[in-house]
Formats: structure tokens, C-alpha cells, sequence
């Protein structure tokens, strides 16, 4: 599967590996994919817009309310999408994807987006093994979201454990998979 041509929506949260996302825009548009950012305001706190506006060479769309793009920006920001990846996702954009909560702009696009959505979760251990975290997912693996990651290693908190989120090179690989139609809903390496 060639990413030539292909619109790719790419919703960053709030987590340390944001600066990954920034390496996989990076990736995307040599492969000649279209990436189109949108950030929370917890993940702009972490990586600056201007990053990704460079990377992409598109402007990030940052808030539901102030984007000169579009007029209802969580619905114009996915219409020539093929696939919504978020990147990383925190525990809180996995909760409330699975509850179906949407109160900023990454939260409702993926309650409007209509196509596959893919997940790479990063976070502590801890907060990964959580109960609720796991419910969460299980539910989110229920509605057809796809995972990709995350993998064991060494975590920015200093910790070792699950939670590190999966290197660029493998979350581009999980894109061009469910852009086949060949990949199962779980994507571990
Ligand atoms: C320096 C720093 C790093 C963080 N890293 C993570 C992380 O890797 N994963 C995570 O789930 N939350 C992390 N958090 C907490 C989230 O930023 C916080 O839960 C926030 O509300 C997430 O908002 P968002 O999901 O709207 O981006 C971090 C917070 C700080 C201050």
C-alpha cells in the first residue's frame, strides 16, 4: 500500500511522546501522504503547532472554536481523510473515546470521523494497567478502533514497563495495513 496521494488526519495529545508524532509528519509526507494536525491544548503545551504546521506544511488546527479552516472544524478537518491516527494517545483521549465524550476538538472529530481510527497509546505503566484504562480499551477494540502499541521499554517517567509508545516506523506500517483492509484490530509488534 502506497501512502502517494493518501489524506492522513492526525490528532496529537497530551503525552511526552508528542515529539514522536512530529517524526512520524515527518515520515507521512516523504511518503507523499497529505497530513493534516490537529492538536489538544495539552499536547501544544508539550510540542509547539509551528512543528508540525513545518512538517506538514499545513497550519494545525488547535481549538473547535477559533479555526479560520473551517467553519465546523471537527467534521471539515476528516472530510478527505482516509484514516484519524492519534498520536500518542493519552488515558484520557482513550476514555473518553470510549465514552463517547466529546468536549474539544480531537475528542469530537473522533466522534464525527467517519473511517477508521487508529490509537497508539503512551503512557505510564501504571496508568496503563489501571482498570479503568484497560476498560476502556477493551471497549475501544469492541467498536472497531485499532491499536497499535504500546511496547515495553523504558518510559520518559524514568520507569520500565508497558506503556512506551510505538516507534513512527511501526505506526506508519499500521497505517498502510488498515489502509489495506489487512490488518487486525490489535497491531503489536
Ligand atoms: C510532562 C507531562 C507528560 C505527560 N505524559 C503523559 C503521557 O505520556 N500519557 C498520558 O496519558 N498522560 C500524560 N500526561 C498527562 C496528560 O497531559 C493529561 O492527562 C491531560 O489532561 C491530557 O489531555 P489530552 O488528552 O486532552 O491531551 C502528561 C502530563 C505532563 C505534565
Amino acid at each position: 500500500m502506497t501512502l502517494k496521494g493518501k489524506e492522513i488526519l492526525l490528532g496529537v495529545t497530551g503525552g511526552i511522546a508528542a515529539f514522536k508524532a512530529a517524526a512520524l509528519v515527518s515520515r507521512l509526507a516523504a511518503a507523499g501522504a497529505g497530513v493534516s494536525v490537529m492538536m489538544t491544548e495539552s499536547a501544544a503545551k508539550l510540542v509547539a503547532p509551528q512543528t508540525f504546521y513545518s512538517l506538514s506544511g499545513r497550519p494545525v488546527r488547535l481549538s473547535l472554536w477559533t479555526d479560520p479552516q473551517s467553519a465546523h472544524p471537527h467534521i471539515g478537518a476528516g472530510k478527505d481523510a482516509r484514516i484519524f491516527c492519534i498520536v500518542p494517545a493519552t488515558a484520557d483521549i482513550i476514555a473518553k473515546a470510549a465514552a463517547g465524550i466529546a468536549d474539544d476538538l480531537v475528542s469530537t472529530t473522533i466522534l464525527a470521523f467517519d473511517g477508521p481510527i487508529l490509537l497508539a497509546p503512551a503512557m505510564n505503566s501504571v496508568m496503563w494497567s489501571k482498570p479503568a484504562t484497560r476498560r476502556n480499551v477493551a471497549r475501544l477494540e469492541e467498536d472497531g478502533f485499532f491499536f497499535v502499541g504500546p511496547e515495553a521499554g523504558r518510559l520518559s517517567c524514568g520507569d520500565e514497563g508497558l506503556g512506551r509508545m510505538a516507534e513512527p516506523e511501526a505506526i506508519q506500517e499500521a497505517i498502510e495495513k488498515i489502509l489495506a483492509g489487512s490488518a487486525p484490530s490489535k497491531i503489536r509488534r
